[in-house]
C-alpha cells in the first residue's frame, strides 16, 4: 500500500492507495469517523460492481450503513442532485459525525462533497475515487461543489475529506477513453512539476493501460505527491495553484466551441490533451523554451493514444473568444500557464492575441 500525508495548516488526512482497498474501507473510515451511521453515495455506474463491497466492509464498524446510487454525468452534477442527496441523509437520520462517503470519479466527488460540507454545517467527508481522474486530480485539493445552469462549477466551496481511499482495482471497469483522460492530467502534472515522472509515463504507459497493479498504484502515489504539493503551498487558490491550469485555458475554449461529452466531440482530458500542445508551442513561440518541449509532449500524448490535432477546429476567432470568457481571465488580461521547460511552468499575461492565434494552429489538423 502507498500512503501520501496532506498536511494542511489546519487539517491532516491520508490517501490510501491499494488494489482491492475497498475491502477494507470500514476499517479505516471508522478510525477517522467513528460513529454509528455511515451513507456511501456511488455512481450508478459502479453502485452494482463495487456498492455492496463498500456497504459489506463499513458493515462491519457501523450499525447502520446506507448505499445509494446517484445518476452519472456532468448534467447531474448540480443543486437538484445536491438537495435529493440531503433527503437521502435526513431518512438516513445522518447525524454530525456520521461520515458520508463519495464513491466514484469526479462527479460524484464533488456533488456529494458539496453536500457533505453543507448537510448540518458539515459531516465527515470520505472520497473513494473510482476513475482515473478523480484518483489523481478531483479527490485531492479539497474543491467541491456543483455546476449552474450558467455554467461549470459556479456553486461550490473548499472542504477537506478526512480519508481519501483510492482502490486501484476498480479501474478494472472504467473505460479505456476515461483511463487516457486521467492519463493526460497526469502528463500535465509532470510537465508542470516532475521530469522524472514525464520518463516514467513515456516507460510505462502501455503497462498502465493494461491496468498493471503496480503501475498504477506509483502512477496514482507520484501523482498525488504533485497534486498535493502545489494545493498545500496554496490552498486557496492564490498563486502556485494556477499551474494546474496548464494546457487548460486552451482546453476550456475547445470544450466551449466544440462542446464536450461522449456525443458532441471530446472529453475534458482530451481537450486538455490538445490544449497542453497548444500552451506548449505557444511557449516556444514566445521564446520560453525549446521545440524539444513541444515535441516530446505531443510524442507522448500519441503514444498514451491522446489527441494533439484536430480535425475540423472552428475559426480561431470564436476560439480566441471563448479564451475570453474563461474565468481564468483577469482584468481583461489572459493569464496563461507556459512551460520554461520539462517540470518547470510560469504564468505569464503578455502574450499578443496574434501569437495565441498561431498556437491554436499547431493543433488545427489536415482535414
Ligand atoms: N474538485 C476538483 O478539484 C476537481 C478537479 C478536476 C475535475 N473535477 C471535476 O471532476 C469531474 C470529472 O471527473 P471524472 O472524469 O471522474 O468524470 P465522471 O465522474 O463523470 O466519470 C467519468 C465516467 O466514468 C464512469 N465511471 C466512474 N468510475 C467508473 C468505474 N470505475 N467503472 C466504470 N465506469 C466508471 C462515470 O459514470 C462517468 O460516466 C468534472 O465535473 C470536473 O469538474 C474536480
Ligand atoms: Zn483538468
Amino acid at each position: 500500500m502507498a500512503v501520501v500525508e496532506i498536511n494542511l495548516p489546519h487539517h491532516r488526512y491520508e490517501v490510501r492507495i491499494e488494489p482491492g482497498a475497498l475491502s477494507q474501507l470500514g476499517q479505516w473510515v471508522h478510525q477517522v469517523a467513528p460513529h454509528d451511521r455511515a451513507a456511501v453515495l456511488a455512481d450508478s455506474a459502479v453502485f452494482d460492481s463495487y456498492g455492496s463491497a463498500a456497504k459489506q466492509s463499513l458493515g462491519k464498524h457501523y450499525r447502520h450503513v446506507t448505499v445509494q446510487p446517484l445518476t452519472s454525468g456532468e448534467d447531474h452534477k448540480n443543486l437538484d442532485a445536491v438537495e435529493r442527496l440531503y433527503s437521502v441523509l435526513i431518512d438516513a437520520k445522518l447525524e454530525r459525525g456520521s461520515p458520508v462517503v463519495a464513491l466514484g470519479g469526479g462527479v460524484v466527488g464533488d456533488t456529494v462533497g458539496f453536500a457533505a460540507a453543507t448537510y448540518l454545517r458539515g459531516v465527515p467527508f470520505i472520497q473513494c475515487p473510482t476513475t482515473l481522474l478523480a484518483m489523481v486530480d478531483a479527490s485531492v485539493g479539497g474543491k467541491v461543489g456543483v455546476n449552474l445552469p450558467q455554467g461549470k462549477n459556479l456553486v461550490g466551496s473548499f472542504y477537506q475529506p478526512r480519508l481519501v481511499v483510492v482502490d486501484t482495482d476498480t479501474l478494472g471497469t472504467l473505460p479505456e477513453r476515461e483511463l487516457r483522460c486521467g492519463l493526460a492530467e497526469c502528463v500535465k502534472h509532470a510537465v508542470i512539476r516532475d521530469a522524472d515522472l514525464f520518463t516514467w509515463i513515456e516507460t510505462h504507459a502501455a503497462d498502465v493501460l493494461s491496468l498493471e497493479r503496480d503501475a498504477l498504484v506509483e502512477l496514482v502515489e507520484r501523482n498525488v505527491r504533485i497534486k498535493a504539493a502545489v494545493v498545500i503551498a496554496d490552498e486557496k487558490e492564490t498563486g502556485e495553484r494556477a499551474h494546474l491550469n496548464f494546457g487548460h485555458t486552451f482546453a476550456h475554449a475547445i470544450e466551449a466551441v466544440v462542446g464536450y461529452g461522449v456525443a458532441q466531440g471530446y472529453h475534458h482530458g482530451e481537450a486538455v490533451s490538445l490544449g497542453m500542445v497548444a500552451a506548449a508551442w505557444l511557449a516556444v513561440q514566445t521564446g520560453r523554451c525549446s521545440s524539444e518541449v513541444p515535441e516530446k509532449v505531443t510524442r507522448l500524448l500519441d503514444q498514451i493514444g491522446l489527441p494533439t490535432r484536430v480535425k475540423g477546429l472552428p475559426p480561431t476567432a470564436g476560439l480566441m473568444e471563448a479564451m475570453q470568457l474563461d474565468k481564468k481571465v483577469s482584468g481583461g488580461r489572459l493569464r496563461l500557464v507556459l512551460p520554461t521547460k520539462l517540470g518547470e511552468v510560469s504564468v505569464v499575461d503578455d502574450v499578443g492575441q496574434d501569437e495565441v492565434a498561431r498556437a491554436w494552429e499547431t493543433i488545427r489538423g489536415s482535414s
